[in-house]
């Protein structure tokens, strides 16, 4: 068989990026161009912000992608794009210019989930991994409980009510006054601390139920510092980085684990931002030792946002037979 090389572009939220991917799960290339250090001073992403940056830095990025991998526009056989979710005007940025490569060239479309995208990281980094297995999938935007029974075919077990667990982090990172993002200064601190300093609740939520909520954990560290500050008593920072975080780790785990064993799924893989988290990353692979399932997670740079994801998903689609034509359009809260 020819090999397949897709050419990938992801402009969700504040990366710029554009992949060379081969087979699916072969990286080329990967560029990946972080805005972090123009939110910052926002305290998150601002729209409009990111979808401007995006558009000053595309055409560079995907020269950067081609020249990286040696690959010419000859060599493409498809161009793989988020569509969704994410914000309209970033994602109409990189929808554009995916479209406008593809017309020019004469290469199908392909346009992928962003979600999708995140799980997919894991064919990349593991190349013997196939579905079926369990994958958690926690971001800045998502968090996702996902039974993949096979390429592109997925059941969401349960998702948040409220705050995606990265949006948890980056929120009681911002009322200790941390920085942002705040989930990677939060895992720093969290090491140490003492988890067990201050018993913040878990929201397991009713019997059965693949559901999350994190609002009131959040609310309940909101209360704690301000209960503090009123009463003139010292804060640990780092106490309460390690305690906040173990109760929202011991709950992803504890779900993720019961689903596998409800799946009769023998692989638990993680995906997305907080996927980086060293102490989910340690808690999930003790629980899974315990219980005799394996456990897969990508290396960093790939459970952020970046193309190769991107790359790999719309490699599975375009074998499929999957083609976009060009009135593929954003879609901001596009389903898994
Ligand atoms: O997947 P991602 O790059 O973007 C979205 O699709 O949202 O995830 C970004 C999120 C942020 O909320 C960030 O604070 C969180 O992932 N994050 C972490 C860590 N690294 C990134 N959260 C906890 N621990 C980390 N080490
Ligand atoms: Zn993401």
């Amino acid at each position: 068989m020819n090999d397949i090389i897709t050419l990938a572009v992801e402009t969700s939220c504040d990366e710029t990026s554009v992949a060379v991917v081969k087979n699916g799960r072969e990286v080329l290339s990967n560029i990946i161009s972080s805005q972090v250090e123009v939110h910052k001073k926002f305290g998150g992403v601002v729209p409009e912000v990111a979808s401007r940056k995006h558009v000053e830095a595309i055409n560079m990025i995907v020269q950067k992608a081609l020249d990286e991998s040696n690959i010419t526009f000859e060599d493409i056989d498809v161009v793989g794009v988020t569509y969704g979710p994410g914000l309209v005007g970033a994602l109409l940025v990189g929808l554009s210019t995916a479209k406008a490569l593809a017309f020019a060239n004469d290469i199908p479309v392909v346009g992928v989930n962003h979600i999708e995208g995140h799980i997919s990281a894991n064919y990349i980094e593991h190349k013997d991994l196939e579905p079926p297995f369990v994958c958690l999938v926690v971001s800045g935007g998502h968090t996702h409980l996902v039974y993949v029974k096979d390429y592109g075919d997925y059941e969401v077990l349960g998702k948040t009510r409220d705050d995606a667990a990265g949006e948890a982090f980056d929120k009681v990172a911002r009322a200790l006054k941390l920085g942002y993002p705040g989930g990677p200064i939060i895992d720093k601190l969290a090491k140490e601390g003492n988890e067990e300093a201050i018993d913040f609740p878990r929201a397991y939520l009713e019997d059965g139920s693949y559901d999350f909520s994190f609002s009131g954990l959040k609310s309940a560290v909101l209360n704690y510092l301000n209960s503090k500050k009123q009463k003139n008593e010292d804060i640990v920072v780092e106490d309460v980085a390690a305690s906040f975080q173990q109760a929202v780790i011991e709950v992803l785990v504890e779900k993720t684990i019961q689903a596998a064993k409800d799946k009769g799924v023998k692989i638990v893989t993680l995906a997305g931002g907080v996927a980086a988290n060293e102490g989910l990353r340690n808690l999930m692979r003790k629980r899974c030792k315990e219980e005799g399932i394996q456990i897969k997670y990508p290396s960093k740079i790939l459970c952020t946002d970046n193309a190769a994801m991107i790359g790999c998903a719309a490699y599975y689609d375009y074998i499929k037979g999957y083609r976009a034509d060009l009135t593929l359009n954003a879609v901001p809260n596009l389903k898994l």
